[in-house]
């Protein structure tokens, strides 16, 4: 007997970074923050009590949406707290999607959002970017052709780390006629100088969500915490009809708050990481691995001939060296590097020096 729906036996399932058990490796391939979590993060794990695990945790994470809507200046009723981003992803199609309707994606990009329509039983339509990874001049006239009900935009932009302006997200939230998902899982990393604010579009368009995480800025991706910011018409029926009753669990939130109590520490790691991003791409450029500019906490290199990205990726997994290889057309011949301690980060380029 066949159990499965015909979409989930047809569909492939999302393929993880590899995330090893050793200690010794080095691990510049899933995109997470190379420093721990702040003091205050730790504290507040030390001082949780195994009493209050007996109940259950608040359901809209309430407390933490306070001093989320402090941090963003926004309402309360505008944050919804999931269980990591891609809770948030899944929500998003499960409340504004039907199924048999379509989505569009700005290709390429996280392939997570593909698997996620195919569960949900959506057609995808997929919009290449233009050569530098922008969106093209006629994203919004292509995205409307299509029909689509709803469309993800990762903004830094993966893989590549290019930076699409507020301004240019905001015409296209006003030319959309559909949800625009701008997610933002990497905009701790952007630049400060460049003042890039995508917050004041939700007060001004009803049809934007902001992704946010806790999983890279805050070091926090064991934990699977994330949050939307949206207009409420698009934030109440996800927090109130489409999520689980208790999403997120009494720890998570209990260091999520921490976490963002203490931003200052956090906002020292994205300095740090901002300052190697720019040593690693020089370095990286003088070996010949040309790498567009990144806003985010990763390099998307271009492995120069004879050398192919393949064999370099497996000659740095032979040393405890892990970076991610997608072998996808248009980005085969790339490797993207996250960003590491500058103590990591050293080790790589001896190795990539040994290897071409
Ligand atoms: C582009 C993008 N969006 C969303 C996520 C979801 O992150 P999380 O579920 O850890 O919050 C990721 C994680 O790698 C990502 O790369």
């Amino acid at each position: 007997m066949q159990y499965e729906r015909k979409n989930i036996s047809a569909m492939q399932g999302y393929v993880s970074g590899e995330q090893p058990e050793r200690p010794d490796i080095i691990k510049l391939n899933t995109n997470e923050n190379p420093y721990p979590p702040g003091p205050a993060v730790a504290r507040a794990l030390a001082a949780i009590s195994v009493d209050q695990l007996r109940r259950y945790p608040p359901p809209t994470a309430l407390a933490l949406r306070k001093s989320l809507a402090a941090l963003h200046q926004v309402e309360v009723d505008n944050l919804l707290v999931t269980n990591g981003g891609d809770e948030l992803l899944r929500l998003l199609l499960a409340t504004f999607v039907e199924p048999g309707q379509s989505i569009a994606v700005a290709d390429p990009s996280y392939s997570l959002y593909e698997v996620l329509a195919a569960a949900h039983g959506a057609e995808v339509q997929r919009i290449p970017l233009t050569p530098d990874w922008s969106l093209p001049a006629s994203f919004a006239a292509q995205l409307n052709a299509s029909g689509a009900s709803l469309c993800f935009v990762v903004n830094p932009h993966a893989p590549s780390g290019s930076l699409t302006p507020a301004a240019t997200l905001r015409q296209l939230a006003q030319e959309f006629r559909g949800v625009l998902v701008i997610d933002e899982a990497y905009v701790d990393f952007v630049d400060p100088a460049l003042g890039h604010d995508c917050v004041p579009l939700i007060r001004d368009c009803d049809n934007v969500v902001l992704l946010r995480t806790f999983s890279k800025g805050y070091s926090l991706a064991g934990l699977r915490m994330a949050y939307g910011i949206g207009a409420r018409t698009l934030i109440d029926p996800m927090q109130y009809k489409t999520k689980d009753s208790y999403n997120t669990d009494f720890i998570a939130q209990t260091l999520a708050h921490a976490a963002i109590a203490d931003h200052a520490y956090a906002a020292a790691t994205w300095r740090r990481v901002r300052e190697e991003r720019a040593r690693i791409r020089e370095q990286l450029h003088q070996r010949g691995l040309a790498s567009p500019m990144s806003q985010s906490n990763f390099l998307l290199a271009t492995v120069p001939a004879p050398h192919s990205a393949q064999t370099l990726y497996e000659g740095l997994k032979n040393v405890g060296i892990l970076v991610r290889h997608f072998r996808i057309p248009g980005i085969d011949d790339k490797l993207r590097i996250t960003i590491g301690t500058p103590e990591e980060n050293d080790r790589l380029l001896t190795e990539l020096d040994r290897l071409l």
